[in-house]
């Protein structure tokens, strides 16, 4: 029988997760503490999740009260955090309504049925997504991800289906028709690589929504939430949702997303229409309240502004002495990528060995979801330590 946990790991689970091998004990502010009493920097964030740092003591306080007074209700019963919530968030973002998730997937799930079945009395039924978007692992969400690593051996999809390439008006107008029923997007690809949308492409989409009236799908589950210095990502090229999806950060690390939608759509939803057992649970949504206060009153959301602008600035600095091995930087606030011209993960993998975490996706962009509260001493270490591996594979 395996001792070690990575072997026991690997009998017991199906292989799914490529685990680090750290083996984490406690976690405090910006900071990851090992067994073996190694302390990492957390540029990772819980892949967008942690955007407050580990130990909020707002976070930590709203949760232990609302476990005092239960754990669970169903959603047959007014539950007061929950209301709680919806009102921070509304207010926050001025949608009508809003339906409480278990997980971004789950999200993005509700929000496909809620554009088929506004779509039943129109008659559009084409979904829409951008090239090398990710939207989530479960079938209808896995549908409208084009991440062909993630979707082979899965099909049959969605049928109605099609991908616009990425930042091409041209494909946008070919693909575009009456028949659009939804158009899905992240205003800045995060699994994708951090590829951020343009203002030219918003535009022309926003012409085409207004002309087509397609019910257009924001999935800010990764650059909500604040993360970029505003609300929502999409508010920094003008696009004006119908159905928002965020997740991720908003519960607090505990599992929560909501589907947010507007006057159009509101009332497309009946009694008994759709549902969840979990969805809006107590306790996480005790941690969003929590959440909420911080990035929106307390000023965390123009932090991660700021911070983000911070490394972002200190990131082309470093592709100015590196510009053979910097292709380019991008993101905004604390969702950033610098896209190298070699395999990302070896300089993961040797700045997890200097106490730091960040992570690659598509194999080539070092990402850095780092929590709001990050402070610039810790980034300047950051990019010092990036500089000499830099210079070691120069
Ligand atoms: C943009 C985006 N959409 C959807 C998802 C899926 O969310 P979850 O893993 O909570 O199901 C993710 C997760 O990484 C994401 O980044």
């Amino acid at each position: 029988m395996a001792e070690k946990l990575i072997d026991k790991e690997a009998d017991f689970f199906f292989h799914t997760f490529h685990r680090l091998a750290v083996e984490i004990d406690r976690c405090d502010g910006v900071y990851l503490y090992s067994k073996d009493g190694k302390q990492y920097i957390d540029f990772f964030g819980g892949l967008a999740v942690n955007a407050l740092g580990y130990n909020n003591p707002r976070i930590n306080a709203a949760i232990e009260k609302q476990v005092r007074r239960y754990i669970h209700l169903s959603n047959y019963f007014l539950q007061d955090t929950q209301i709680e919530l919806a009102e921070k968030i509304i207010k926050a973002t001025g949608y009508k309504r809003i339906f409480f998730s278990n997980s971004g997937t789950e999200a993005v799930e509700g929000a496909i049925k809620l554009a088929r079945k506004w779509g039943q009395k129109t008659g559009k039924t084409q979904l829409l997504n951008l090239t090398n978007s990710f939207h989530g692992r479960t079938m209808g969400a896995l549908s409208m991800t084009d991440r062909p690593q993630y979707r082979k051996d899965y099909d049959p999809f969605l049928p109605n289906t099609d991908s616009v390439q990425f930042n091409n008006v041209d494909s946008l107008k070919a693909k575009i028709s009456e028949s659009t029923l939804g158009f899905i997007l992240e205003s800045i690809q995060g699994e994708g690589g951090i590829n951020v949308v343009s203002r030219e492409f918003a535009d022309e989409l926003s012409a085409l929504q207004k002309k087509h009236g397609f019910l257009l799908i924001a999935d800010e589950i990764q650059a909500g939430m604040g993360r970029t210095g505003k609300f929502f990502g999409f508010e920094h090229i003008g696009l004006q949702p119908d159905i928002v999806v965020i997740a991720k950060a908003v519960g607090g690390g505990l599992p929560l997303g909501a589907i947010l939608g507007n006057e159009k759509v509101a009332d497309v939803f009946g009694y008994g229409e759709h549902g969840t057992t979990f969805g809006g649970n107590p306790v996480a949504c005790a941690a969003g309240c929590a959440v909420m206060d911080e990035i929106v009153e307390n000023g965390l959301m123009k932090q991660a502004g700021a911070i983000g602008d911070y490394i972002k600035s200190k990131a082309l600095e470093l592709q100015k002495e590196f510009p053979s091995i910097i292709k380019e930087v991008r993101g905004r606030g604390c969702m950033l990528g610098i896209e190298i011209d070699k395999e990302g993960q070896p300089v993961v993998d040797e700045l997890m060995n200097r106490g730091i975490m960040i992570n690659c996706t598509n194999k080539t962009v070092l990402r850095m979801l780092p929590p709001y509260i990050m402070p610039q001493k810790l980034c300047d270490q950051l990019m010092n330590e990036l500089r000499s591996i830099f210079k070691s594979m120069k």
